[in-house]
């Protein structure tokens, strides 16, 4: 690479990627729906972004001054002001994630969201070029947060049929360090999303203490993204959407483990938590590191704090939030319950469309199977890994106005499988909804052709088999 622009290497190197997420969000952002002023502009079921609690936050913000002139200076500290991470120790940690120890304020560093926090880490664990472990399918946001400034690389275990859910891909993860390590990759941490993103479900604890096994046989670090941790909504559920839910498999924080040094060294253990998902404050930036067992990481997380101060507004406004355990519990059990409401009807429309998905528990988003309106001619190039077609399906669904997130944006190998995030008010859903169905089945509907061949039904379909090797719904 040559220094033509007279940028560094490391930037020149951010120039280049393409970035299939900021394609959507440029194209939603240009021209946003909105009921009376934009009727025609672009439905966001792409992003997660949980638009269920506004008149909540408008009312609870409300009464902050926030042109009070203490708020013009420098805050406390660039880590977040002591007050602040007490409320989140005291009201978001120890009374949701059920800790062993409580959670203490000085294992806590803010940052100006989960993004940098996240970048932050992979600052702090890895030199440039070395790498970080991530199981497919998984929040494309990561391969910024971990390349981007800091210059890691993600080293991708692709699981391709199999579930993330189930123990038979752990052999992957050795397979994939010591590929990488061959390579001149050694891999330094593995971080995921735990409620999964973009499967929306929890991971079993078996799993969680596989992982932490193999990040103590490998010496690595492990960052659990909890960041969906209060937008589990399955115990809200009712009828068919309850019915499909696969048996009791609650969300679990590793800060919740007993006896967590039997399976790992618990300086290697750490947490990423934000409150742009669970208290749909995606513009406010704030995310948060917990690194109990590890002062030399708080410490240097400490150390280049200043980069990513939050500014004093939003920590105002966020302390006020946070500052009441009882209104948090009131503002999370309502959003877990209008979530599981929006998640209902957006499964109960697909299962009348018979689009195949899989049962989501937690997140604002479900993953769903659109491989049937791939067009028969293409069924085959798509199959073998051709990404045309999912993103002709895409562009038709931008098009008709509503913007979904496909599957490529993941790093799902399968090609047809598109991430909906359900988390707006139903009648806006409902218009997305029927906007998406509308552009599928322009680009071709399956249920017309085969209504009209002798031999296919179209009203009883089976259940299929997703990129991840779960088994999805009809
Ligand atoms: C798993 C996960 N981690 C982190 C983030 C980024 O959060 P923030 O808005 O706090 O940067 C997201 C956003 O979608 C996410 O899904």
């Amino acid at each position: 690479m040559t220094r033509k622009t007279n940028l560094s290497l490391r930037a020149q190197g951010n120039l280049s990627g393409e970035n299939v997420m900021l394609e959507g969000v440029i194209r939603v952002n240009a021209n946003k729906f909105d009921e009376a002023a934009n009727p025609d502009g672009i439905i966001n079921l792409g992003v997660a972004e949980n638009q269920l609690m506004k008149a909540e936050l408008r009312k609870i913000m409300g009464k902050v001054d926030h042109v009070d002139p203490k708020l013009f200076g420098y805050g406390e500290s660039p880590a977040g002001s002591k007050q602040l991470r007490r409320y989140f120790a005291d009201n978001i940690f120890n009374r949701y994630f059920k800790p062993q120890e409580p959670v203490r304020v000085e294992d806590i560093v803010l940052s100006a969201g989960c993004s940098s926090t996240v970048d932050n880490f992979t600052f702090c664990v890895c030199d440039e070029g070395e790498g970080i472990l991530i199981t497919t399918p998984f929040y494309g946001g990561f391969n910024t947060d971990i390349a981007a400034k800091s210059k890691a690389k993600v080293v991708i275990a692709d699981l391709g049929d199999i579930s993330p859910f189930d123990p038979a891909h752990l052999e992957l993860l050795q397979h994939a360090v010591d590929k990488s390590t061959e390579q001149g990759i050694p891999v330094k941490a593995m971080v995921l999303s735990n409620p999964h993103n973009p499967l929306g479900r929890n991971y079993p604890l078996e799993i969680l203490l596989e992982y932490l096994r193999f990040a103590s046989r490998n010496r690595i670090h492990i960052l659990f993204d909890e960041i969906y941790a209060l937008s589990v909504f399955d115990h809200a559920l009712t009828g068919v959407a309850k019915s499909e839910q696969p048996a009791e498999n609650p969300f679990i924080s590793v800060l919740s483990i007993p006896h967590l040094e039997q399976h790992c060294e618990k300086d290697l253990i750490h947490v990423a938590y934000g409150m742009s998902k669970d208290f749909c404050l995606n513009g406010f930036r704030c995310g948060a590191l917990v690194s109990p067992w590890n002062k030399d990481m708080i410490d240097a997380m400490h150390s280049i704090a200043v980069f990513s101060w939050m500014s004093s507004t939003t920590e105002a406004m966020l302390t006020r939030l946070l500052a009441d355990g009882k209104t948090v519990d009131e503002f999370t059990s309502t959003n877990q319950k209008r979530l599981a409401a929006s998640y209902t009807f957006a499964v109960d429309t697909l299962r009348k469309h018979q689009i195949p998905y899989l049962p989501a528990q937690g997140g604002h988003f479900l993953w769903m199977d659109l491989r049937q309106y791939i067009p028969p001619a293409f069924k085959a190039a798509a199959a073998q890994g051709d990404r045309n077609q999912e993103y002709l399906l895409w562009r038709a669904m931008l098009n008709e106005g509503v913007y979904v997130n496909l599957g490529a944006a993941f790093s799902e190998r399968k090609v047809g499988f598109f991430r909906l995030s359900f988390s707006v008010p139903i009648p806006m859903l409902e218009l997305g909804l029927k906007r998406m169905l509308r552009a599928l089945q322009l680009t071709y509907d399956p249920l017309r052709v085969s209504t009209a061949s002798t031999t296919a039904t179209t009203t009883t379909t089976p259940a299929v088999v997703a990129g991840n090797g779960t088994t999805l719904k009809k």
